[in-house]
């Protein structure tokens, strides 16, 4: 996405990365049932990607600078407060139920109408369509979900 930025010169907008940089959460006994089933944290070796490794890929390419701002931390703590007023884009790859759904709760409602969200999981972690579909039954929220390839989706938000 800043490299998107970068094509276009656009300088006036943000990359915001949100990670806790340590893989996915344990949900522990009372968290959502597919979410336990699931219980992806065991494969937090392969999953869990430094903040540093980030940053590190970012440079290689030249593509780190101030319109790249990290929000490091469980998805829960760190978005009811994030430093975000709008997104264009709301791209969402955090495979569980809790991780979409607190997601969604804190940012969808930033999204501008006419911009996106992008769900990287929709189609492979059943969990994660759970939320999507709860979140937008409970908000009324109608626009066309269009598949991208085997495992995501997306819409534009219209109103
Ligand atoms: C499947 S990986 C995708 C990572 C990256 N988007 C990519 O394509 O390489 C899922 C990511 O979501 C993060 N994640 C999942 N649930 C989270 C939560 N509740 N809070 C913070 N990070 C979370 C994990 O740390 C992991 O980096």
């Amino acid at each position: 996405m800043r490299g998107i930025l970068r094509a276009h010169d656009v300088r006036d907008r943000t990359v915001w990365v949100a990670d806790s940089f340590q893989g996915i959460p344990d949900v522990g006994a009372d968290g959502y049932p597919g979410d336990r089933r699931m219980a992806l944290h065991r494969h937090n070796a392969v999953l869990a990607v430094s903040e540093d490794e980030v940053r590190r890929n970012f440079r290689n390419y030249d593509l780190l600078d101030e319109q790249v701002r990290f929000l490091p931390g469980w998805f829960k703590d760190t978005l009811p407060t994030a430093p975000i007023d709008a997104l264009a884009v709301l791209r969402m790859d955090g495979d569980l139920y809790e991780s979409t759904w607190d997601t969604l709760t804190n940012l969808y409602p930033k999204v501008s109408v006419g911009g996106y969200v992008i769900v990287d999981d929709y189609l492979m972690c059943p969990p994660c369509k759970d939320a999507v579909d709860e979140y937008r039954a409970r908000f009324d929220i109608a626009d066309e979900l269009i598949r991208i390839d085997r495992d995501g989706v997306y819409w534009q938000r219209t109103r």
